[in-house]
């Protein structure tokens, strides 16, 4: 074998080698990131309002302005992933909200920042 063809074959190996390196550090790059966000969202309180015709119109349309504000004002919004979501199918309760899969029935203006004040703060 002469010297030129074993160089030769010493950079394909190399430069192979250098791509599987670079695309193994990309894919960990990848999975770090996924986690992190998973983490983040994990981490993360959630307030769902139901804004089901029922609970919408016995208060919680009043409520999503409450929440938001209570939330602007405790430097919580961007902690708190907060959303609203259909019927919880329990109406007779209602108006409802949820916080990190508790369910809390019959809130009103009162009650609703004491709930907050427990829950986020
Ligand atoms: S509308 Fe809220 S529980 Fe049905």
């Amino acid at each position: 074998m002469n010297k030129n063809k074993v160089i030769f074959c010493c950079s394909i190996h190399i430069v192979k080698l250098l791509t599987q390196i670079l695309l193994f550090h990309l894919f960990l790059d990848l999975c770090t990131q996924y986690y992190l966000k998973m983490a983040l969202v994990t981490l993360q309180k959630e307030v769902i309002i139901c804004l089901g015709s029922s609970c919408f119109a016995r208060g919680n349309k009043q409520m999503v302005q409450l929440i938001k504000k209570f939330l602007e004002e405790h430097n919580l919004s961007g902690k708190v992933n907060f959303k609203g979501k259909h019927c919880f199918g329990n109406c007779e309760n209602g108006p409802s909200i949820m916080i990190d899969q508790k369910r809390y029935e019959h809130i009103n203006a009162e009650s609703i920042l004491e709930i907050l004040e427990n829950e986020l703060l």
